[in-house]
Parts: structure tokens; C-alpha cells; sequence
């Protein structure tokens, strides 16, 4: 960091991958731009390129320009100096070198802060601690790490691999089978998912004639259940909405049947969710829930019960969340879903976390 001349880099990353530079550039070019739009931006990934942002409304930070598109080498960023700023404007260099069979990734910031503020020397000093330094630090911490993975792998899935996982997700065709089972959807059904993930659910409840609707707040989830069903989408089968299970972008009495497969563990507030299912729902409107089991702790479904991992609850507790949110007939089933576990080819040795003990599903009516 050379802070004092406002021309030198000042922050430098260096990471090294085992992978050469040509599988890793759209790697790390997919994850950043999905990054970028969780955080409201667009970027182009082209020559002439920009970096704008998302809402139509005053974009706050101005824009960027691509200046520089050479995949998988080198792209480069540039920031339009606003009126406020000086010197040379900051750009980011995103460098993708072969080194041996792997590849040396290297960004740097460049160009300035284009701070004017004296002592200009602690204002960019500050910058770089408050801004860089400690979210840095933190970002680190191993809490923070597992956190992380856990959104990616489950909270909100993102990325290629939870991507490609979720579209057809072997460990949840089970569960599917149970609930398409036990709802026996009919022509005139309208089915709610929420927390539809990459819509796999939805395709195998699209195919018996009814139409539905799916919710997620996953950008990257959404755009594999829309690329998996998209003939139901252009038929108009099928909505996709962007949403929080605990504030439904729908109306209400809009659905005949609602379900929720992997998602209970996630919900930081499970009646306010189920609540939101209630509104949506007709009367008469059924309510199926995979619930899981406590017991699944420790195994590879669940890893070990830890602060702001994954919640398990006991059916009493489910039943519960349910009653609360209004919803009757409640009741909680165990089928063993071990023999469609292999039919669907699920590995030998997870078949056991398909017995009874572990996969449990709320049912409920909205009288
Ligand atoms: C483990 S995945 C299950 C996906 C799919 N239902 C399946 O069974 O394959 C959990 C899904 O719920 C979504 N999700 C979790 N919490 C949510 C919330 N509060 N609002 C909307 N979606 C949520 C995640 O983004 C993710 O797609």
C-alpha cells in the first residue's frame, strides 16, 4: 500500500488455484458478478462493458467502465471520477496467470482513492483499514467461514456446484415422492413452493396438469428453476417470484396446496412463515412440510448442531409452528422412504437417513 501518492496500488490480493486459468476465469467471473448483483450491481462481462447499478433509481455510487475485457487473462475496472473526486480515477485489475498447471490470480487497485481531504495520507489510511482491513479480518473468522458455506450449500444456494446439485437433487427426490404422494395434485390444484430452489419439485408437480407458483430468495436458485421449467413458465403454468418466506410476494387465498421441502431448517422464524403459507392458501387450502428429526445431528445431512447452523425440531414443536399460524388438522408423518432412496439412486451407505426415524413431514389444513 503506498497511501501517500495516491498513484501506486494500494490493495493487492494474491490467491492461487489448482486449476489453469482458462477453468478458472469463469469461475471466478460467475461468482463475481452474481456477488455484485446480490449487492444490487450489474456488470457486463464484454469489451465497453459497465458496472451499474441494479435499481433504475439514483444509482449512489455512479458507474464503472470494463476498460479492459481479455478472458481468462485480464479484465480491468474503471470508475468514472465523479465531481467530488480527484486524481486518476480507481480502476481493479483482475489477473488470471498460468503458473506451473495452476493459475496465480492477482487484483489490484490502482489509480488512487481520489480523496482530497487533508491530511490526505490518514484519510486513505483509514479508508484502507476501516474498509479493506477489518472486514478482512472478520470475513476470516471460521464462524463466519461455516456460515458462509452454509449459505451457499443450503441458506441460499449460489454457485455452480449448488447450482448443478439443485437441480436435481438426489438426496430430496424422496421426500418429493412423499409429498407428491400425499398431496394427489389434481388438474385444478394450484401449488405453492416455497423455497423452491432449482424447481425440481416444481417440474414433477407441473407434470401432473396443475399449475404453481415458486418462491425463493436465491437469485442463482431462481435461475435454474426457471431455465428447468421454462415451457410451464412461457405457457404461463408457472410463476417464479423473488421473495422472503416470512413476506410472500402473493395475494392472499391464491393456492389450493402449498409445500416446503429443506427449507424448515433454514427459517430463523418458522410461524411468521407458516403464517405467510395460511394467508396464501383457500380454505380447505393443505399444508406439507419435510420437517426432518433432531436425530439427523451429527450425521452428514445436518453436520454437528451448532449456533446458527441448521434447526431440527421435534414433531411436538413443528405441530406447534403450525397450530400457531392458524392451520388445524395438523399431524406428522415418518413414512420409510428407504426403498424409493434406492430406486432413485441414492448411495448405499446414506440410504439410512430415509428411515422413519429421520425424514418427518407436517401435514396441515387451513379450514
Ligand atoms: C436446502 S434448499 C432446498 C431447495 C428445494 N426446496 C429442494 O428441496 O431441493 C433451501 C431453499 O430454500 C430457500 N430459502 C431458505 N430460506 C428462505 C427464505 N427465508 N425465503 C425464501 N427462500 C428461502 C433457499 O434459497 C434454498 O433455495
Amino acid at each position: 500500500m503506498s497511501p501517500s501518492t495516491g498513484r501506486a496500488p494500494v490493495v493487492q490480493i494474491r490467491a492461487h488455484v489448482s486449476a489453469p486459468p482458462s477453468e478458472v476465469f469463469p469461475v471466478l467471473w460467475g461468482e463475481f458478478s452474481s456477488s455484485l448483483l446480490q449487492r444490487g450491481w450489474l456488470i457486463d462481462g464484454e469489451p465497453g462493458g459497465k458496472l451499474r447499478s441494479a435499481e433504475k433509481r439514483s444509482p449512489k455510487w455512479g458507474s464503472a467502465d470494463v476498460k479492459r475485457w481479455d478472458p481468462p487473462h485480464e479484465v480491468e475496472i474503471v470508475w468514472k471520477q465523479d465531481a467530488a473526486g480527484a486524481g486518476p480515477p480507481p480502476r481493479l485489475v483482475l489477473r488470471c496467470g498460468a503458473e506451473g498447471s495452476g493459475t496465480t490470480i492477482l487484483v489490484e487497485h490502482s489509480g488512487g482513492t481520489g480523496l482530497r481531504r487533508e491530511p490526505r495520507e490518514e484519510q486513505e489510511l483509514g479508508w484502507w483499514t476501516n474498509e479493506v482491513l477489518a472486514p478482512l479480518l472478520l470475513s476470516i473468522a471460521p464462524a463466519r467461514l461455516i456460515e458462509w458455506a452454509d449459505d451457499r450449500w443450503g441458506r441460499r444456494p449460489s454457485g455452480p456446484s449448488s447450482s448443478a446439485f439443485y437441480k436435481e437433487p438426489i438426496y430430496h427426490l424422496p421426500g418429493f415422492h412423499a409429498i407428491l404422494e400425499g398431496l394427489a395434485l389434481r388438474k385444478d390444484d394450484v401449488l405453492l413452493e416455497v423455497g423452491c430452489g432449482g424447481g425440481s419439485l416444481l417440474k414433477r408437480a407441473l407434470a401432473t396438469g396443475c399449475s404453481a407458483a415458486g418462491v425463493d430468495h436465491s437469485a442463482d436458485m431462481l435461475k435454474v428453476a426457471s431455465r428447468q421449467n421454462a415451457r410451464a413458465l412461457a405457457a404461463g403454468h408457472l410463476q417464479l417470484r423473488y421473495g422472503d418466506a416470512a413476506a410472500l410476494p402473493f395475494p392472499s387465498e391464491r393456492f389450493t396446496c402449498a409445500a416446503m421441502s429443506g427449507v424448515l431448517p433454514w427459517l430463523p422464524d418458522p410461524v411468521s412463515a407458516f403464517r405467510e403459507v395460511f394467508r396464501t392458501l383457500r380454505p380447505g387450502g393443505r399444508f406439507v412440510v419435510w420437517t426432518g428429526s433432531p436425530k439427523m445431528y451429527g450425521t452428514p445431512a445436518a453436520g454437528p448442531r451448532r449456533k446458527g447452523g441448521v434447526r431440527l425440531y421435534e414433531d411436538s414443536v413443528v405441530a406447534r409452528f403450525a397450530r400457531r399460524a392458524g392451520f388445524s388438522n395438523v399431524r406428522i408423518d415418518h413414512p420409510d422412504l428407504r426403498p424409493i432412496a434406492k430406486a432413485v439412486g441414492v448411495p448405499g451407505p446414506s440410504r439410512y437417513l430415509f428411515g422413519p426415524e429421520y425424514g418427518g413431514f407436517l401435514w396441515a389444513r387451513r379450514d
